[in-house]
């Protein structure tokens, strides 16, 4: 099985982006985790990071004809992307919404996820164990789902 893990805006910027509420381990090093993590469970991850709504959504596309199943951290558009969430909606493989922080215990606006109906499910507050804890749902549940009966 493979899993797309995909990063939006200003993740690029791990370990140097206030590293008090995202960690000090850059996305290489996290990504090198979940590579390491993937193999121990059996699966495939191809990794991408940008910062533009369009890429991602493009790459959400794409994982719909190549993968089994999506990690996304989509960083700020989360809380307001109406065509990421759409994407998602459109594919047929199940997204797991990630997020490093705890978005519930923050400012006002990062309660609301946009994305989070759409999605198979939701991590948040683990650090970067939050991708390792979505890659087992995800070796758990992708292949199993039919999205249509939702
Ligand atoms: C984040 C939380 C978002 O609110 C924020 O805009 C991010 C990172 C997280 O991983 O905790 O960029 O998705």
């Amino acid at each position: 099985m493979k899993i797309y893990v995909i990063n939006g805006a200003n993740l690029n910027l791990l370990g140097k982006r206030e590293p008090e509420v995202y960690g000090y381990d850059t996305l290489d090093g996290i990504n090198d985790e979940i590579r390491d993590k993937a193999a121990d469970l059996g699966l495939e991850c191809e990794f991408f990071q940008h910062n533009c709504e369009g890429e991602i959504i493009d790459r959400l596309h794409e994982a719909a004809l190549n993968a089994d199943g999506v990690i996304l951290n989509a960083g700020a558009y989360t809380h307001y992307s109406y065509a990421i969430r759409d994407a998602i909606s459109s594919i047929k493989i199940p997204v797991v919404e990630t997020h490093l922080s705890n978005v519930h215990a923050r400012e006002e606006f990062r309660a609301r996820s946009v994305i989070a109906p759409v999605c198979e499910g939701v991590i948040a507050g683990f650090g970067k164990h939050g991708y390792l804890l979505a890659l087992t749902a995800l070796s758990e549940i992708a292949g199993t789902i039919d999205k249509t009966e939702r």
